[in-house]
């Protein structure tokens, strides 16, 4: 298929703004190819092909929303689940990762450089653990654990001009540990978005078991 023809009958269709949370849920992103496919495709491919050396260039560059140059960076199936998923967060983007751990650490490691600070929840995940702990440390990033529920434990850990992320799991994993986030402490959590936004500090906040819209 052609560029040409797959701007003509490929395309991410936005759903309007009167449909429900558990529509968007399902339908959110979708792209549907020329041939009608009720469920999402999944391409296999890891290149793509263009309609000239210039074309490809051009591509390269600076690839358009629904341009894909090579499956790593992205391909319709993976923007698919990522509309979706930032549909279902109410955020502005989502950036897919083959793991979870990939994800974290991806996040960590391109917001930190040595000398930084993060303030982390205590209650984590092994694996986020480690890389808080030990591989972090390793690159002389300094952390510091507090419990997850005190938003003064926070507070009084957060260094002022070091600090550059806090790090939590919306429920922790496997202790189900509650961090400032459910729904039921919806003050606190607020309180603690509005202060952290003012400090401009990144929120990575991992949310294997449960995100925003399971917990409201
Ligand atoms: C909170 C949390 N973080 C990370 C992971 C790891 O994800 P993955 O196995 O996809 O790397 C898990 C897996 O259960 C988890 O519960």
């Amino acid at each position: 298929m052609s560029d040409t023809g797959a701007k003509k009958s490929v395309g991410l269709k936005s759903l309007p703004d009167t449909v429900s949370a558990q529509t968007r849920a399902v339908h959110s992103g979708t792209r549907r190819s020329q041939y009608g496919e009720v469920s999402e495709a999944i391409f296999m491919t890891q290149g793509f092909v263009y309609d000239s050396a210039e074309a490809a260039e051009a591509r390269f560059i600076e690839a358009g929303r629904e341009e894909f140059i090579y499956a790593r960076y992205g391909n319709p199936t993976v923007a698919m689940f990522e509309d979706r998923i930032a549909a279902i967060e109410g955020t502005e983007d989502a950036f897919a990762t083959a793991s979870g751990m990939a994800a974290v650490n991806g996040a960590l490691m391109s917001m930190l450089r040595a000398g930084d600070h993060v303030v982390s929840a205590r209650a984590l995940f092994g694996s986020c653990l480690y890389i808080l702990e030990e591989i972090l440390t390793r690159y002389g990033v300094e952390v510091t654990f507090v419990d997850g529920d005190d938003l003064t434990q926070w507070e009084a850990a957060i260094i002022k001009g070091k600090t550059r992320a806090v790090f939590f799991e919306s429920v922790s994993n496997p202790r189900c540990r509650l961090s400032i986030s459910p729904p039921l402490r919806v003050w606190p959590m607020m309180q603690a978005l509005w202060w952290w936004s003012i400090m401009c500090l990144p929120l990575p906040c991992f949310k294997t078991t449960a995100n925003w819209a399971l917990m409201s």
